[in-house]
């Protein structure tokens, strides 16, 4: 293992090795997978609902684009890109089987399995041939990778030539005193509404804490440059409770 593999990541407020850091949002995602849905309406009191249809709203996706969407959980995502295209042109990807497995369910439930392809894997180590995408989205997944850098240089791997990388998730919130009121909310009362409808505290603990420890919106950015993507920018939702990154492979 090199020196760069044996750098320690945040896991929630700990750092850990990647490796731990990778089994233990396994476990906390294969816990969570069932109540996984009902969770994301109570603790955004159904506010992600509008972020997400935003985010694909304003990707500008055309009926023969190809796209990825990355740590799929139980596809929101995918159900909002089959509104848009006309193919078998979504790939859902996920390192969990079991929110894989509830994508699948749920697309056959909800009329989009036909446009989509399903996938087990991490990030890190992308299932897809060289420039297959002309997007990749990433909703809520990103924080929890266990090598974010190396997830880019992957994601830039598959997208085609000006292809866009589209990154949704929660960041820092600007204005001081509604980050005290987030704060006291998501401290207090998301680990306890866990408990109460799943009776796992642990995993929703770890949720608020690692919103904590993820970039900010500027370091985000820096990411993104690293890892050479261009016209890099991004826009806040709800004061920052949430940002959409977006960041485009040079042609
Ligand atoms: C909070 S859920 C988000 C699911 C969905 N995109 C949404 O917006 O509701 C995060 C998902 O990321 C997946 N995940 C975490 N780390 C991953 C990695 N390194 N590669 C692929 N998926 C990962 C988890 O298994 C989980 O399903």
């Amino acid at each position: 293992m090199s020196e760069k593999d044996n750098q320690k990541v945040y896991f929630g407020d700990k750092k850990v090795s990647k490796d731990i850091k990778k089994d233990g949002v396994e476990e906390i995602f294969t816990k969570v997978s069932d109540n996984y849905d009902l969770m994301n309406d109570m603790m955004s009191v159904g506010m992600h609902r509008l972020w997400k249809r935003s985010f694909i709203d304003t990707a500008n996706i055309q009926k023969n684009h190809v796209c990825l969407d990355l740590a799929a959980g139980t596809g929101d995502i995918a159900k909002l890109i089959a509104q848009k295209v006309s193919k078998k042109s979504i790939y859902l990807c996920d390192q969990n089987k079991e929110m894989i497995e509830k994508a699948k369910e749920r697309s056959l439930n909800e009329g989009f399995f036909n446009k989509c392809h399903f996938e087990v894997s991490s990030a890190e180590k992308l299932p897809f041939k060289d420039e297959q995408f002309d997007h990749v989205f990433i909703s809520f997944g990103f924080r929890n990778f266990s090598d974010k850098s190396q997830s880019l240089l992957e994601i830039k791997r598959v997208l085609k030539k000006a292809g866009v990388l589209h990154i949704l998730e929660f960041s820092k919130v600007e204005n001081k005193t509604f980050s005290k009121i987030y704060d006291f909310y998501s401290y207090n009362f998301i680990p306890l509404m866990g408990q109460a409808i799943s009776g796992d505290k642990k995993s929703y603990d770890y949720l608020v804490k690692s919103i904590r420890t993820h970039e900010n919106q500027e370091d985000m950015l820096k990411l993104f440059n690293k890892a050479g993507f261009k016209d890099n920018n991004y826009e806040n939702m709800f004061n920052g409770i949430v940002s959409l990154h977006r960041g485009r492979k040079c042609p």
